[in-house]
């Protein structure tokens, strides 16, 4: 177990890209229809994210290593659409959330510089195969994959550090920095992921 003066000195975090505000209302609305379907509980709109890397808990001094990783690599990553087309469930988990049903290459190659960036200054590095979805509800019961009526698309103009903070068991993301991603691109973003 963590002593809570080692708590106090750890943040968790991760770098996440955030809907517009048409996009998060439709995927507040879309949580909403889910959770009431299967007796879940719907994010809060103001939370609802993708995750693109999850550093997890680390001291505070280390936050300017964080900084320095946004700020690095966001320029190079071209600006891109992100639709999400479907709803999936983790299974077991009573997890539902909203995904896309092809990742956009630029979404991975941002992952991936993300995950290289932490590796190079000694963060671990989440394992998982890379999953982009925005969690839209906990606790369901019995819930069902399916496709959006309506997908939900927005512009990824920025790549965000957030902290994640719980007080009075409610989780509250806040936004540590951000950082613009370069102009969209034309060329083919494979070719920048070699
Ligand atoms: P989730 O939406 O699927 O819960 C803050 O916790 C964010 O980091 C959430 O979006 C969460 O994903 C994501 N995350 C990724 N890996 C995680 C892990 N190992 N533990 C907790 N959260 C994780």
């Amino acid at each position: 177990m963590i002593a809570s003066a080692t708590r106090a000195k750890l943040i968790r975090v991760f770098f996440a890209v955030w809907p517009d505000a048409a996009a998060r209302d439709a995927l507040a609305q879309l949580a909403g229809g889910v959770a009431a379907r299967t007796h879940g509980r719907a994010l809060a709109p103001s939370n609802l994210h993708v995750t693109v890397a999850f550093v997890g808990d680390v001291a505070r001094e280390r936050v300017a290593d964080l900084l320095a990783i946004g700020a690095e690599l966001a320029p190079d990553i071209p600006s891109f659409d992100l639709t999400l087309d479907s709803v999936g469930t983790f299974r077991g988990t009573g997890i539902a959330w909203a995904g896309p049903s092809t990742t956009p290459a630029v979404l991975r190659l941002l992952a991936q510089r993300l995950a290289g960036g932490l590796e190079a200054r000694g963060f671990a590095v989440e394992l998982r195969a890379f999953h982009p979805h925005v969690t839209l509800a906990r606790r369901c019961r019995a819930p069902k994959d399916a496709s959006i009526a309506t997908p939900v698309s927005f512009g990824v103009t920025r790549v965000v550090l957030n902290a994640s903070e719980s007080a009075g068991g409610r989780v509250r993301y806040r936004e540590l920095a951000g950082w613009a991603l370069g102009p969209r691109g034309s060329d083919d973003p494979e070719s920048l992921m070699r």
